[in-house]
């Protein structure tokens, strides 16, 4: 394939075009097309989130209804096109919904920056001069802060770290927030490189130090926010669990506890049974137009803190008690960016009542915790392939062309029936044989 100059110059259409003359035939472009939103007004909203916009590519918008939290009941918008997460996690709402549901708990909501640098000076100096002009650099970044101290928040602290053990003349400036209901990337951002800049010239222009002393390496959020942290659980007596597949409350705890502990321990199995937290997490945050990549780096790094990788939820059995909990950041916000501007963000923050950044925290770790409860009991249970394959079923029918009557017939059919791609096309064939 050869390449292309100026394509983020080209008009949309122009684009297409390219497009045409390169990869697609005709009815390709138009079936590009036909995810085009009939409001043109919104399309222009959509196409301006990105660069080199072609079209929209749609998942399902679903919705796992009765989580009680926090004795509230709510119903979750989720975006997620992995067939079973959104049945799970409702399934699991239903279990809780009996037992005392969920419960939700905010350690604290601290959001992180760094100006990163490196200095060629005196070290001692260099400290004695960052601590008498804190309050000055404070000071001066009042412009940028006073709309978020109105709502409560702004700058909590800054400090000087010296890294020169790990890196060669590496300093940086730990700075802590509470931006309220935003995700606050820009507001941290803008202050950052604002005290990095005025870092340099007040220490520069009053002589304490020359400017060749310093290099300004970047200034930027951390996505690392082990602090901007929440805790959801569930928790009830363990003869309440009630007799599952065969086994008796106590077997079934034991069983689920079991599998928690091997999540603790088990680098491999950890990692896929937080990828389980992360279908609830991620489905939740794409709904609510917040940043899944950030959640999905941070969390994995907060379950690596220790220096081996780990599940993020618990369970302890304790006073003939089950409780199934999780504990993990989540730094998201709701108000700006991209919930403010997703049409469809701004109905899932209806939906689940206009939270505050703190409680969509909760919402959003019960899911988790939802979803990886209902992993764990079919897991422990009858086998995590049961529910995924008939959930899987439409898919595989669709995939195959099967018509309203044949998925009618399919879906009895395979009721008890082992459903795999092979069985559900031989089927087909037979059923289409016979006919
Ligand atoms: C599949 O998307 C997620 C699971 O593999 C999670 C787990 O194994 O715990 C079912």
């Amino acid at each position: 394939m050869k390449t292309v100059n100026g394509f983020s110059k080209l008009s949309k259409n122009d684009k297409l075009t390219w497009l045409s003359q390169n990869m697609l035939n005709s009815a390709e472009i138009e079936e590009l097309k036909n995810f085009w939103h009939p409001n043109a007004e919104l399309q222009k909203t959509i196409d301006e989130f990105s660069e080199n916009t072609l079209t929209n590519f749609i998942m399902p918008f679903g919705l796992a209804p009765n989580f009680k939290i926090n004795d509230k009941i709510l119903h979750v918008p989720m975006v997620i096109e992995e067939s079973s997460v959104v049945a799970a996690a409702s399934k699991s709402a239903k279990f809780w919904l009996n037992r005392g549901g969920f419960k939700t708990k905010i350690i604290d909501t601290t959001k992180v920056g760094q100006v990163h640098f490196k200095f060629y000076g005196d070290k001692e100096k260099l400290f004695n001069i960052f601590n008498l002009k804190k309050a000055t650099l404070l000071e001066a970044t009042q412009d940028l802060t006073a709309n978020m101290e109105k709502r409560g928040g702004g700058i909590k602290d800054m400090v000087l770290v010296d890294k020169t053990q790990s890196l060669a003349n590496y300093f940086v400036i730990d700075m802590t927030f509470n931006t309220c209901d935003a995700m606050g990337a820009n507001f941290i951002n803008s202050i950052l490189e604002k005290v990095a800049h005025d870092f340099v010239e007040i220490a520069c222009s009053e002589n304490y130090f020359h400017v060749s002393e310093f290099e300004i390496i970047m200034s930027i959020l951390s996505n690392y926010t082990p602090n901007c942290r929440v805790k959801a659980y569930v928790e009830c007596p363990i003869e309440e669990l009630g007799q599952i597949a065969g086994l008796s409350p106590q077997q079934y705890a034991e069983k689920f506890h079991a599998a928690v502990q091997i999540a603790k321990v088990n680098v491999e199995r950890a990692v896929t049974h937080n990828k389980g937290i992360m279908n609830g997490i991620d489905a939740v945050i794409l709904a609510t137009g917040n940043d899944f990549r950030a959640i999905e780096a941070c969390a994995h790094a907060y379950a690596a803190r220790d220096g081996q990788y780990r599940s993020l939820s618990s369970c302890h059995i304790d006073n003939g008690k089950f409780k199934f909990e999780l504990e993990l950041p989540l730094a998201l916000g709701t108000i700006g960016g991209l919930t403010s501007l997703h049409p469809l963000s701004k109905l899932t923050l209806k939906v689940l009542n206009n939270p505050s950044a703190a409680d969509l925290m909760g919402i959003t770790a019960c899911v988790g915790l939802a979803q990886n409860f209902g992993a764990l009991n079919s897991l422990v249970t009858t086998g995590i392939q049961k529910g995924h394959m008939k959930m899987h079923l439409l898919n595989i029918l669709n995939q195959l062309n099967a018509s309203d009557a044949e998925i009618k017939a399919a879906k009895v059919h395979f009721e008890k029936e082992i459903v795999s791609f092979k069985n559900v096309r031989d089927f087909l064939d037979t059923n289409r044989s016979l006919h």
